[in-house]
């Protein structure tokens, strides 16, 4: 149970990997456009994530205030990709730098936040 855990982390951890490494390859390619791998990035982090957040196996100590700041980030990431991607799709312009800049620096933040608290 506890190598299971340790992969459901892993896999955690590979959905950051994907949404801010599609990010910084936007970012370095001076494309600054949303793209579809950052959101499959945010949903294997929130699926796995809440099969986290599921005190298994027994016996493990959950920092659950950490765990709802780094859902309220996630959900407004998701949130922010969701406008900044239709407003793309429907303008063919990349998004408003505010926009993307914010992504980036949450996504970031909450790794921070994982590794730091
Ligand atoms: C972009 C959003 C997120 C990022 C970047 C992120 C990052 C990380 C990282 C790097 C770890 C491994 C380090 C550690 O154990 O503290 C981790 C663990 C964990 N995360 Fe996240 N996370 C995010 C969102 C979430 C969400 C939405 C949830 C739950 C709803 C969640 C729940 C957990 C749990 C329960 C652990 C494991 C703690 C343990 O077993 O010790 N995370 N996260």
């Amino acid at each position: 149970m506890e190598l299971l855990r340790n992969v459901v982390v892993l896999l955690h951890i590979v959905g950051f990997a994907v949404t801010f490494g599609a990010w910084v390859a936007e970012a370095a390619a001076r494309r600054f456009r949303f793209t579809r791998v950052m959101d499959y990035g945010l949903l294997l982090s929130l699926l796995t994530g809440l099969a986290l957040a599921a005190p298994w196996p027994a016996g493990v100590e959950l920092n659950y205030p950490k765990i709802g700041v780094k859902l309220v980030i996630l959900v407004v990431i998701g949130g922010v990709l969701g406008m900044g991607s239709a407003r793309q799709k429907r303008t063919g312009e990349p998004v408003a730098r505010a926009l993307f800049v914010t992504v980036g620096v949450l996504s970031f933040g909450a790794a921070a936040i994982a590794v730091l608290w």
